[in-house]
Order: structure tokens, then sequence, then C-alpha cells
């Protein structure tokens, strides 16, 4: 007798989803349009993927926002985005945080301009006691950069470099590691996102540009993870 294919709710969820937020350049050059235009898209496609994740009931959802390499970028685009995630904190902030939504930042904020620092602490600090999805945005971050910070403040502490003492001086230590990464966009590459976290990560490439992907895509995502068997080293249960 045939079944039919379990549901969503009836199968293995990822607890932590992170996402290189990818093609939004190439999604605005096919419609003859500025960057800045695909940009925007994004923002909108972020949007989506946080109400999806969030009535999935994914604990922790992280988004790469802004590589520490994407300084490299012609200064207008940066300034735009940087103009960018202030709007669009100040337009979101109130609606995720009704929703429960924790936000967080993580990263070297060091060269951001001041105005956004003081609304991305404003931002953390008014969800800090929210109860629901955990969303962190990486914006300045370098999974190397991480490493570094967190070998540097051992050192600082005169402690062991080891896996343990690095994993807890990490920028994410209180939080699980991604379950699954989606990057989309094509590229089959990590470019500097979580090095260390993603050991152990399903990875889950998309080729659908990141202003186009949505509700429907992420469940694709999300029923691709659910159908891996993760053995972290080990051998398969049924072995
Ligand atoms: C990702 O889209 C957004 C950021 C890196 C800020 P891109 O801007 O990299 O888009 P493509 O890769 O050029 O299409
Ligand atoms: C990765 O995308 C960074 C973000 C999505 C923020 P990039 O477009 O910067 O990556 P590369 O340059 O293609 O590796
Ligand atoms: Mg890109």
């Amino acid at each position: 007798m045939s079944r039919e294919p379990p549901t969503l709710e009836e199968q293995r969820l990822p607890r932590h989803v992170a996402v290189v937020m990818d093609g939004n350049g190439r999604w605005a050059r096919q419609r003859h349009k500025a960057r800045a235009l695909g940009h925007r898209a994004g923002v909108s496609a972020a949007r989506r993927i946080v109400r999806a994740c969030h009535s999935h009931k994914v604990e922790v959802l992280t988004l790469f926002a802004f590589s520490q390499e994407n300084w490299q970028r012609p200064p207008l685009e940066v300034r735009l985005l940087m103009e960018l995630f202030v709007r669009t904190l100040g337009r979101e902030i109130d609606s995720l945080h009704q929703n429960r939504v924790r936000i967080r930042f993580i990263g070297d904020h060091s060269d951001f301009p001041e105005s956004l620092r003081e609304l991305m602490r404003n931002a953390e600090f008014r969800t800090a006691a929210n109860d629901g999805l955990v969303l962190v945005v990486a914006a300045g971050y370098g999974g190397q950069w991480d490493i570094a910070q967190a070998a540097r403040k051992l050192c600082a502490e005169g402690l062991d470099l080891s896996p343990a003492n690095i994993e807890s001086r990490l920028v994410t230590a209180d939080l699980p590691h991604p379950d699954l990464l989606i990057r989309t966009g094509g590229e089959k590459r990590i470019s500097n996102f979580l090095l260390w976290q993603l050991a152990y990560s399903e990875l889950y490439f998309s080729d659908v540009l990141w202003p186009d992907f949505d509700a429907a895509e992420l469940e694709r995502a999300l029923h691709w993870y659910a159908g891996r068997e993760r053995r972290f080293g080990r051998v398969p249960e049924s072995a």
C-alpha cells in the first residue's frame, strides 16, 4: 500500500540553518538593472526566509549578509549596502520584536558606520529576552577572523588553544552548530563563512539566485536535509 510522504513536521528538522545569500548581482544583471536593485530584492528574500524559518520552528537562522572580503567591492556598492542595512534594520525591528525574534550580529564591526553599530546594539539589547527564532546576521564576518579572535582571547587569558577552548570563545559559542548550510547562486564554496562551525553541517547548494529564493525553495532544502544520514564519523546505526 502506498503511503503519503511524511510532512516536514513529521521529519527531522534542522535546529540551525545557515545561509550564504548569494546571487543578488546576477539577478539584477539578468534584468539589466543596477546591482543595488538585486540587493534590495535580496532583503525581501531574507524577510521571507525569516518568516518561513519562524513558522517551521527552526531555532537558529544565520544569514551571511556581508563578508570581510566584501569590503573590497567598489566603495559605492559598500556604501549602498551599509545604507540598506540601516534602512532594513530600522524598518524590520518592530515586527521582529513582536514575533519574539532574538537578533544577534556577528563579525568585526569596527569599520561599520557608528550609526549602524548603534542600531545593531539597540536591536540586540531590545530583543535579548525574546524566546522565538534566534536570527544571527553575519556582517563584516569572516570564519578565519572568528577563529583568530577566539585564539587571541585564549592567549590573553593564558589558556590552552584546545578545540574545546577555541569553541568556547567563538562568537557563536552559545549556539548549536549549523545542521544545514544553504548556499544559493550556484557557487559551491564556503567563502570564509563559519569555517569552524560547519565541520559537520550538511551542505545544500542551489542554483536559484538569492532574490528568487522563497518558502518553497526552503522547503526543498529542508526535505533534502531530512533525508540525510548524519554519521559524524561513526558507522551507520544499521551497520
Ligand atoms: C550576495 O550577492 C550579497 C552580498 C555579497 C552582499 P552578490 O552581490 O554576491 O551577487 P553576485 O554573486 O554578484 O550575483
Ligand atoms: C559570500 O558571497 C558572502 C555573502 C553572501 C555575504 P560572495 O559573492 O562575496 O562570495 P564569492 O566572492 O563569490 O566567493
Ligand atoms: Mg556573490
